[in-house]
């Protein structure tokens, strides 16, 4: 949702602001732009994505060793020119860039509009501009200090960043709700949405809080002050990643890559935290809390999008191993329900990005019900990593392709280690059976790289379905949300209209799309509802649908009856999403490549999500 970058140093500031909204772009590709600070404030600026503006900078004026700049997912006024950040107030003094929706920005605009300010965009950015300007001028204060009272009269979620041609020295970021790094580096700083444009040139980072103003100086000082004019010492953090981790290694697509990334990253999600020998699981993050999930007469499971379909596999973890009924629920309705919760209810948040708006607000309404927090996030050190009581660290490394793939395996492999912590404490689980799954969970990675090698295969299927208008993916059981994240997946980046359905109750309406015509992707693996399930395939068979099954190896009953099969190594039921999503994701790829997508970037799609 809107990637931030700014930069001021000895360097040339251009070349280190376009690189780092290349790696920003994964959040929003509406419009990008960016000012310099030379002797002149320039600001360049066009609809299209980072490529678009690097062609109409060109020939132009890119001089500076202080600039901000921003690539944009479209809220408020359309994806072009002049809705593009940054914004110049009204004097062209200061430019502003921002991520996150200014909710009372009608109310500013008319405000500002009757004091004679004009405004060239549709956007609520330009009324910060202004109003921050304004209050300059009117109350004779610094521009920290008119950012901040105008800060405080803004209703909605921000990370902001201010340049101002009176000071080639500073740079002024601001937060709440959406996130902002600071890189410290040897006498140079930066400040970034995220810390995939600082990493190359240092490790050391501070994540802003929320309602907290930094002021950056070239000569390496950093000052962090609340909206409340408290001066807050900074805390240096020093970042994990390799700059590695954000390149494509080869692959034509981060989705490919990130998707081969899968045997590593679930190994990196469970290493350390099971042990066979000594036949236990020890997920750290909730050791101080598994006193309240022995006693929790219930979890609630929030997320959003593909981290939600990790929470449905989560749901039967819970249930199945630890005996703790389990409901799962879209953040954004949960939010907005009046939920009942009870101080020994226990809300588990899973996020890849950590910053999606409507988790972190079902966070808060949780907390201040009294409920206990727990999360599951890919990026360390965000806002949902820090908003939650405690937690663990999915390790599936930063994740660029728009389309969720080895964030959704790390989160299932965590939630079953989360589950089987829990079961082990409770004594709802033998340790026969513990030992048994923990056997299979070390296997998994070896297993998922098997299920790799049906990449030329599913190609073969990909080039066979490209064409099609329509998907239908069915499961049962564990295989239910892995249905569901099948079709997600393939909406997502190849825009062809597919549903994901418990496979029972096809016959409760889909049923009726299915003619000769309908490819239907049914995860028929041989445990739970197998038998169940061959007697939905026999349904889909008798109105002509095409089956695509994905099946156990050596398997011969679904075999017989589909059209085509994609087998799977045999693994125990629970594990069956890490393995059987594998192909999906594959599918969903080839098919996306073959109809020119572009996979990486899919149209009007976020990574993260940080407004409502
Ligand atoms: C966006 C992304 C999805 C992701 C969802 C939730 O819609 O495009 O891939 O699943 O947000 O994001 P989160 O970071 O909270 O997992």
């Amino acid at each position: 949702m809107c990637g931030i970058v700014a930069y001021v140093g000895p360097r040339q500031a251009y070349p280190i602001l376009m690189k780092g909204l290349h790696r920003l772009e994964y959040r929003g590709y509406d419009s990008a732009g960016i000012a310099l600070l030379d002797k002149e404030l320039s600001v360049y600026k066009c609809h299209g994505k980072v490529d678009d503006l690097e062609k109409y900078v060109e020939n132009k004026n890119t001089k500076g060793t202080i600039g901000i700049a921003h690539t944009r997912w479209a809220t408020h006024g359309e994806p072009n020119d002049l809705n593009a950040h940054p914004h110049f107030s009204q004097t062209k003094n200061l430019a502003l860039i921002h991520n996150g929706i200014i909710e009372n920005y009608a109310y500013l605009k008319q405000e500002l509009i009757n004091r004679g300010y004009t405004f060239h965009s549709n956007t609520d950015t330009e009324v910060l501009v202004h109003l921050i300007e304004d209050i300059g001028i009117n109350e004779k204060v610094d521009l920290v200090e008119s950012l901040r009272i105008a800060l405080s009269q803004i209703i909605g979620t921000y990370a902001v960043v201010i340049i101002s041609k009176d000071d080639p020295d500073s740079l002024i970021g601001a937060r709440k709700g959406s996130p902002l790094v600071v890189g410290v580096g040897v006498d140079e700083m930066f400040i970034a949405s995220d810390a995939s444009p600082i990493v190359e040139y240092t490790k050391k980072v501070v994540y802003l809080g929320d309602e907290e103003i930094t002021i950056i100086k070239r000569n390496g000082d950093l000052k962090i002050i609340t909206i409340e004019n408290v001066e807050k010492t900074p805390y240096i953090q020093k970042l994990e990643f390799q700059l590695s981790a954000l390149e494509k290694g080869g692959f034509p697509h981060f989705m490919l890559k990130e998707i081969y990334e899968q045997p590593r990253s679930i190994m990196d999600s469970i290493r350390g935290r099971l042990n066979i020998s000594k036949e236990i699981v020890a997920l750290g993050g909730i050791i101080d809390y598994e006193e309240k999930f022995i006693k929790a007469k219930r979890i609630i499971i929030v997320a959003c999008g593909t981290s939600w379909h990790a929470g449905l596999v989560g749901e039967y973890l819970f249930e199945d191993i630890a005996r703790i009924p389990v409901e799962v629920e879209y953040a954004s309705e949960f939010r907005y329900r009046n939920p009942v919760l009870y101080e020994d209810d226990i809300i588990i948040a899973i996020s890849q990005s950590g910053e999606t708006a409507d988790t972190l607000a079902a966070i808060d309404l949780a907390k201040s019900k009294g409920a206990t927090i727990i999360g599951i996030c890919n990026v360390v050190g965000s806002s949902i990593a820090r908003a939650t009581h405690a937690g663990s660290y999915t390790h599936a490394g930063p994740e660029i392709g728009v389309a969720s793939t080895k964030a959704f395996t790390a989160q299932v492999a965590v939630l079953t280690l989360m589950a089987l912590t829990v079961a082990q404490k409770k004594g709802t689980i033998s340790r026969s059976r513990l030992q048994e799954i923990i056997t299979e969970l070390e296997s998994i990675p070896a297993k998922v790289e098997t299920t790799l090698k049906l990449n030329d295969h599913i190609k073969e299927l990909a080039i066979k379905f490209k064409d099609a208008h329509n998907f239908l993916y069915l499961g049962r059981g564990y295989n239910f949300p892995v249905a569901l994240e099948g079709a997600l997946k393939l909406k997502e980046i190849s825009y062809i209209h597919a549903e994901g359905y418990p496979a029972a109750e096809m016959k409760h309406g889909p049923i009726a799309l299915i003619d000769a015509n309908m490819p239907v992707v049914v995860i028929a693996t041989n445990k739970g509802t197998y038998e169940k399930v061959i007697s939905n395939i026999q349904e889909v068979k008798a109105r002509k649908g095409i089956i695509i099954a994905v099946v156990t190896e050596g398997d011969t009953a679904v075999k017989d009856l589909a059209d085509y099969t994609i087998e799977i190594p045999e693994t125990a039921e629970m594990m069956v999403p890490l393995l059987a999503t594998i192909p999906l994701q594959l599918l969903a790829y080839h098919i996306a490549v073959l109809r020119n997508c572009n996979v990486d970037q899919p149209r009007n799609l976020a990574k993260s999500v940080t407004v409502e």
